[in-house]
């Protein structure tokens, strides 16, 4: 089957993933000397997962690394299971089939009560501390007091398997802002845990970046200053659209100077946004003739894709941000970079009135400042979108 030219779902790999050499060469390392854990920070869709995914894939070949999608845990027991689930899943890959630990567990799990106690403890060592815990859970029909134990005994099962089987273990935690559902009580167990192990280290990654600063950066957080912090930013303008030039070229197409500069200026390098672009270009074009991509094409495309995300950049101006802040994005969608003084004057205010909500905006990464100082929404297509609807 022919490759697809552009992807927007799924594993990203290569020849999908570009760049990101300089940010995976400092994360790995930082992840291997086992000494730090790591967060990383942006807004959404600059490619974090892909990001994370990519970085597992390099330290695999070293030490064992379990990935952990928090979505959709609305229960510790759901925390318990995936990573407990995800850490032999990682050990078994990397082990191969002589270590069916996963298998085990899993089919542990599936047994009744008495015969799955029993089962665990002819494992023995930490999945057998562990099995138990969780079954004694189970056994209780899911009674709340027991539930919370098993976040603790998650982390303590991490730091038993590391050290029994003798290896380093790193937990890449994905889309971390979804725990903050549990009040605290998962991120004050990492707080505690986390300094505990010399063999278990952590990634963190997550796109609500409010709650970030909440759980990370801000004084009182609880994981305050225990964590390296790693800001993505988009894709390089050469790099991006090299990539651009190289996908429509596989596919038997040319594009022109000019609609790569409106790729450019359209997507200002935001990975998702560059990808979803080439992909509707291309699905334009195959309907006709045309072998040329141009910048009528870029433009007919970008204006069906700006129209489809109506629904949640809607949701996401009226549900996150408050009047004020609205009216400074409206303010500041005009054009691209922004002096404060001028948006100070659209808004018929002086600058001082509107510097507290400047720094929310800025500190969500809602906005950016640039070297000259000059102000700019990160999110070129919702920038453009705001104007549109302005
Ligand atoms: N390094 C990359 N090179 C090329 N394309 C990329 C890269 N990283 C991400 N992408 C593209 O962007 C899309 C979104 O990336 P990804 O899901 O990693 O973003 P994210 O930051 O995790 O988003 P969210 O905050 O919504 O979870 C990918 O499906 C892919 O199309
Ligand atoms: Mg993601």
């Amino acid at each position: 089957m022919p490759e697809s030219l552009f992807k927007i779902s799924g594993t990203i790999e290569p020849p999908y993933f570009i760049g990101r050499d300089e940010e995976l060469r400092r994360l790995t390392e930082v992840a291997r000397s086992m000494n730090q854990d790591i967060v990383i920070i942006s807004p959404r869709r600059f490619g974090k997962t892909a990001l994370l995914h990519n970085l597992s894939n390099g330290l695999n070949k070293e030490t064992t690394v379990a990935m952990v999608n928090c979505l959709g845990m609305t229960r510790y027991a759901d925390f318990h299971e995936k990573v407990v689930h995800e850490t032999l899943n990682a050990y078994e890959k990397k082990y191969g089939a002589g270590k069916r630990l996963l298998a085990t567990w899993k089919d542990v799990l599936r047994k009744s009560i008495t015969g799955a106690f029993k089962s665990v403890s002819k494992i023995g060592g930490s999945i057998a501390d562990v099995g138990e815990i969780y079954l004694e859970f189970r056994e209780s029909r899911g009674d709340r007091d027991k539930e919370y134990r098993l976040v603790e005994v998650t982390f303590d099962f991490l730091d038993d398997f590391a050290k029994e089987q003798d290896l380093d273990l790193i937990l890449i935690f994905d889309e971390f802002q979804a725990l903050s559902k549990f009040n605290g009580v998962i991120f004050n167990t990492f707080k505690e845990k986390m300094d505990a192990s010399t063999r278990v280290r952590f990634v963190f990654s997550g796109s609500s970046v409010g709650l970030l600063r909440d759980v990370f950066l801000s004084e009182d957080a609880p994981l305050y200053q225990m964590t390296t912090r790693h800001f993505l930013d988009p894709i390089h303008e050469d790099m991006m659209k090299r990539y651009i030039e190289d996908r429509f070229e596989y596919g038997g197409f040319r594009i022109t100077e000019n609609a790569l500069d409106s790729f450019w200026s359209y997507t200002k390098g935001i990975p998702f946004y560059f990808q979803k672009l080439g992909l509707i270009c291309y699905s334009d074009l195959s309907l006709g003739k045309k072998k040329t991509v141009d910048e009528d094409v870029v433009h007919k495309a970008f204006d069906g894709m700006i129209d489809e995300f109506n629904l949640e950049y809607e949701e996401r101006l009226s549900r996150v941000f408050s009047e004020q802040q609205q009216a400074i994005l409206e303010a500041m969608s005009e054009k691209r970079f922004n002096r404060m003084s001028e948006i100070a004057d659209k808004m018929r205010t002086s600058p001082s009135n509107i510097s507290s909500n400047m720094n929310i905006l800025l500190s969500s990464m809602t906005i950016g400042k640039d070297g000259d100082g000059l102000y700019y929404i990160t999110d070129e297509v919702f920038r453009r979108w705001i104007k549109r609807i302005s």
